[in-house]
């Protein structure tokens, strides 16, 4: 592919948060990359990748970041959210705790990120239907309640991956 050099309009950073093993990793390279992997191993730290999509005809470039669930492993909480104009907020569909977590991820972005960021809470691997432990509804109506935008994603089929990234950026746009 030819490297057409890209005039940026906009850079957004993004952050992804949840439990260890919710996902975010593979949500992150589901929507960068187009890639899953099944034997994903726990983030140590932080990383961050981009994708480069058009929003309203300006260029935007999506700077995620991606750290770790497990406490031992996360990097300075303060210096993982300065900047970051949305958050992706994911739980485990399969997961209960991971759900009930979500208001502890919320104390921590409250505290931590500006007031203006965008949330989209995420319940991610909504392709294991037969072990679901949070109803569709029980997130609707907690995501009502905090004002923050919604969806169910699989990063394993891609389903609803891009459209939860697509509708976080025009929103913070
Ligand atoms: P930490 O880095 O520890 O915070 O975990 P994480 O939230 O980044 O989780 P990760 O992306 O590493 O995924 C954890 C496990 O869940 C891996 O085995 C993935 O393959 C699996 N997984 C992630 N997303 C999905 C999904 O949408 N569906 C299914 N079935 N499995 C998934």
């Amino acid at each position: 592919q030819e490297n057409v050099p890209e005039k940026i309009d906009y850079v957004y950073k993004v952050v992804v948060i949840g439990d260890s093993a919710v996902g975010k990793t593979q949500i992150l390279s589901r929507f960068t990359k187009n890639e899953f992997c099944f034997d994903s191993k726990s983030t140590i730290g932080v990383e961050f990748q981009t994708r480069t999509v058009t929003i309203k005809n300006k260029l935007v470039k999506a700077q995620i970041w991606d750290t770790a669930g497990q406490e031992r492993y996360r990097a300075v909480t303060s210096a993982y959210y300065r900047g970051a104009l949305g958050a992706m907020l994911v739980y485990d569909i399969t997961k209960r705790q991971t759900f009930d977590h979500v208001a502890r991820w919320l104390e921590e972005l409250r505290a931590h990120a500006d007031s203006s960021i965008v949330i989209m809470l995420i319940g991610n691997k909504a392709d294991i239907v037969d072990h679901r432990a949070v109803p569709t509804e029980d997130a609707v109506e907690f995501a009502e309640d905090q004002g923050l935008f919604f969806a169910e994603t699989s990063a394993l089929s891609g389903d609803n991956v891009d459209k939860a990234f697509f509708k976080l950026l025009e929103e913070i746009h």
